[in-house]
């Protein structure tokens, strides 16, 4: 095969060698308006015993395949560490065990189970345990168990003599880039799309963030580069930074409501589009802030990114065929299951006869544990003035339950 693409260094003996995802706009329901990175890492060693950390999305492996070329003989790699065997990491590792032919495929104990799956006829897969030191060709590695964050299988490799966390999909984000390292990428994009991938993908596990990143302080350990899975590789002195991130997750994840409502609906004719505006005129009114997310115009997971620092979510549904709106179901579904905490909130909306979508969002949202400030504001056909005043006064009320938390 012609070597095409090159390995990125990142420390003496440690190189990027992953693939850029471009074109990449959908992630399993999350869409990724920027594409993503599928990151692996070389790591060479004294004995010359290479390790590989994680595998890439199946059509990238001749890209990886390139770039441990650039560096060494492929046939060296003498161990695969997979910390994560969600496909976009683990879907490669087939073809890629089979170029490489490593001695051992190291896992923790669910990884195991989950890589037996996916890799018929490799027998070399070995589980290693939480805090458990392996000698990986001379260099030693602790694995940590990440379970849940956000498979059961998730697991860090920490490399103590150069301080490099690989760090799966934690602390990454699905940016597609031609800057490897976050101290080259524009600071706010940063923050907007780690946001993104936080919300899309780890806030359901929030408690377990912040347990994890105690348990990563009580450990001592000193981070000189945070390698994630997607996205740019965080750098010490450096800034941004790792301890910019792990800030970042560490805010995200107490899950803290600020003034913020995100105010998102579907309509039929326009009359639940105008409730809607009605309630976000409130709320500002009120000393919200307030972001309106149309469903005809905006996707699932931009509403997930907006919740991920709000305190109130109201949301608008028509009724049809004595249901809620198929887009508003389609967000009900997938936020129920983002698990968003410490959020108030109310349904609205309006019918032509029979109403059963107001009520039906109500119930759903109570559900999902949002504190309910009303039972349903519901109205027939058009919202007359009244019905505005009362949509009106529905922010107004959101916005004051959200500034006395704030106190
Ligand atoms: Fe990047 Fe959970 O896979």
């Amino acid at each position: 095969m012609a070597r095409v693409y090159e390995a990125i260094p990142i420390a003496e003996g440690f190189y990027w060698v992953g693939a850029v995802d471009w074109g990449l706009r959908d992630f399993h329901g999350y869409a990724t308006h920027r594409g993503t990175t599928y990151n692996s890492y070389l790591m060479t060693t004294p004995s010359g015993r290479n390790v590989v950390f994680d595998g890439v999305k199946e059509p990238f492996v001749d890209v990886m395949l390139s770039r441990i070329a650039s560096v060494v003989d492929p046939a060296s790699v003498d161990t695969v560490v997979s910390n994560h065997a969600e496909m976009d990491h683990s879907g490669g590792l087939p073809r890629l065990c089979a170029a490489l032919s490593p001695s051992r495929i190291l896992a923790s104990q669910a990884g195991v189970k989950n890589l037996s799956m996916q890799l018929e006829g490799f027998s070399g897969v070995t589980a290693v345990g939480d805090g458990e030191v392996v000698d990986l060709g001379g260099e030693q590695a602790v694995f940590m168990e990440t379970r849940m964050l956000h498979w059961p299988d998730s697991m860090f490799s920490y490399l103590p003599s150069r301080r490099i966390l690989v760090s799966q999909d934690a602390f990454g984000m699905h940016l597609a880039s031609a800057e490897l390292f976050a101290h080259r990428v524009d600071r706010a994009l940063l923050r907007e799309e780690a946001g993104r991938y936080y919300a899309n993908i780890l806030m359901p596990y929030s408690r377990l963030v912040t347990a994890l990143l105690s348990k990563v302080a009580s450990a001592g350990l000193t981070l000189d580069v945070i390698a994630p899975d997607h996205g740019p590789v965080w750098v010490e002195g450096r800034e941004p930074g790792p301890s910019f991130i792990t800030g970042l997750y560490a805010e995200w994840a107490a899950q803290k409501p600020t003034r913020k409502a995100v105010v998102s609906f579907d309509t039929m004719w326009k009359s639940t589009e105008t409730m809607a505006l009605a309630i976000a005129e409130g709320l500002e009114a009120g000393g919200a802030t307030s972001v309106v997310l149309p469903l005809h115009g905006s996707h699932r997971s931009d509403v997930a990114y907006e919740l991920l620092e709000a305190g109130a979510l109201l949301l608008g549904t028509p009724t049809i065929n004595n249901n809620l709106f198929p887009t508003v179901a389609d967000l009900v579904a997938y936020l129920r299951g983002l698990r968003r905490q410490n959020l108030v909130g109310a349904a609205f909306g309006s019918h032509g006869w029979s109403g059963e979508g107001v009520r039906q969002l109500s119930a759903a949202m109570a559900e999902m544990k949002i504190d309910l400030l009303h039972p349903g504001l519901s109205v027939q056909f058009r919202p007359d003035g009244s019905a505005l005043s009362a949509c009106r006064e529905l922010g107004a009320a959101t916005a004051a339950r959200l500034a006395a938390g704030e106190a």
